[in-house]
């Protein structure tokens, strides 16, 4: 047997047959843009392409640059069509008796896998099976080796366990010729090489415009680059600043949504931002400077007067500016609250205490930590099961 990855788009194809094997091909042939033909005794419903209702005629063949036939009664006919016009033909009453199989598939960005495994297709669909998940877990080598066109993918890494990185952004991970990485994306084991480019706050901190220009000369280089971010790229993140730099510069970029610690953060320590009953929205603020500091843009006394459930990123170091606010708001003192620290880390924390004492109760925690304010605190509930984080 020769393995062959046939370009069938545009190309005329032809099925025989509309039963569940006939559709089943027809529909992947159609996928890969093959111009699909079809015979068939039975209207075959919901069938890609043209098809004709009457008996299979040897003539049909002519034109077709591959012939499926799946009549259910015995594709001797077709088979001998297509050998009689030297056209290939995927038989599916007898394996042994077929010039040409159509294998078990599975694709992960630009690679294509196909399996056959000595006619028995369960096991083919088995073993195409287990390299998916392979591939989906980004640990098979599928780094490009041929110099390709550069690209950049902006990742959202989730909140901090590999685990909660998205199947996408693992398999971008893994094409990847570098990773361009901030403080709070997941900590990974990659082969890639790895470039931190923190913004922490009196350290050694990294420019958005050399970042940008990072992405920019290293996708231009030809490389493949992931640029990997803490939660997701477009919440306080600067992701957008990032999409536009590359659209301007001529760079292909592609957008990889994650988990944003505003909910999987919450949602981890048991915290749900919204249940029935008890609220019916919630608001995702940014408190990374305080409301009486003039360069705040946010309305507290309309949050305050919303109700609902806040949800505060970067804001642990102006909880005390914040509960303030709130309360001489009018949001009433015994709200409750959550500091959450760590989130989805080993080093996971949380403090439960109200708008009144959360500034003395949670003073002992530290970035990066997110803050719930709302009824909804009070319907925590701690997982029954260990959450994977906390096993390790
Ligand atoms: C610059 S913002 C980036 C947010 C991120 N893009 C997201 O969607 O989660 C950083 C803030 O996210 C929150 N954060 C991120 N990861 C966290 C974690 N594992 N636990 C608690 N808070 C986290 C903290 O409030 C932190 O100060």
């Amino acid at each position: 047997m020769t393995p062959v990855h046939l370009d069938l788009r545009g190309k005329r194809v032809l099925v025989v047959g509309a039963g569940p094997v006939g559709l089943r091909r027809a529909r992947a042939l159609a996928e890969s843009g093959a111009d699909v033909h079809g015979v068939a005794l039975a209207a075959p419903a919901g069938a890609p392409g043209t098809w004709q209702q009457r008996p299979f005629a040897p003539s049909d063949v002519q034109g077709a640059w591959l012939v499926v036939a799946a009549t259910g009664t015995g594709d001797e006919e077709v088979a001998a069509a297509c050998a009689a016009r030297q056209v290939w033909c995927v038989r599916s009453d007898d394996h042994e008796r077929s010039d040409a199989w159509m294998p078990a598939v599975t694709r992960s960005g630009d690679v294509t896998v196909s399996v056959t495994a000595g006619g028995d297709p369960r096991r083919a669909v088995a073993l195409r099976d287990a390299v998916a998940l392979q591939l989906d877990a980004g640990v098979l080598p599928v780094r490009r080796v041929r110099p390709g066109v550069g690209s950049v993918a902006l990742v959202g890494g989730g909140p901090g366990a590999p685990d909660l990185l998205t199947v996408r952004g693992r398999r971008l991970l893994a094409e990847a010729d570098v990773v361009v990485t901030d403080r709070l994306a997941p900590r990974l084991e990659l082969s890639a090489e790895t470039i931190e480019v923190a913004k922490t706050p009196g350290a050694t901190s990294w420019d958005q415009r050399d970042i940008e220009a990072l992405l920019i000369a290293r996708a231009r280089a030809g490389q493949r680059v992931v640029r990997l971010k803490g939660g997701d790229v477009h919440v306080f993140a600067r992701g957008m600043e990032e999409v536009q730099a590359c659209l301007s510069a001529g760079v292909d970029v592609e957008v990889v949504p994650g988990l944003s610690s505003a909910l999987a953060v919450p949602a981890l320590a048991g915290v749900p931002v919204t249940a029935r009953g008890v609220t019916q929205s919630f608001t995702v603020v940014s408190a990374h400077v305080a409301p009486d500091d003039p360069r705040s843009s946010v309305d507290w006394a309309a949050l305050a007067a919303l109700g609902g459930t806040l949800v505060l990123l970067m804001g642990v170091g102006r909880l005390s500016a914040v509960c303030g606010a709130l309360v001489a708001h009018g949001r009433a003192p015994g709200t409750p609250v959550a500091v959450i620290q760590d989130g989805s880390l080993p080093t996971e924390c949380t403090v439960v205490s109200t708008l009144v004492d959360a500034p003395r109760d949670a003073a002992g925690l530290r970035n990066p930590s997110v803050i719930v304010i709302g009824e909804v605190v009070a319907v925590r509930a701690a997982p029954t099961v260990a959450p994977a984080h906390a096993r390790r």
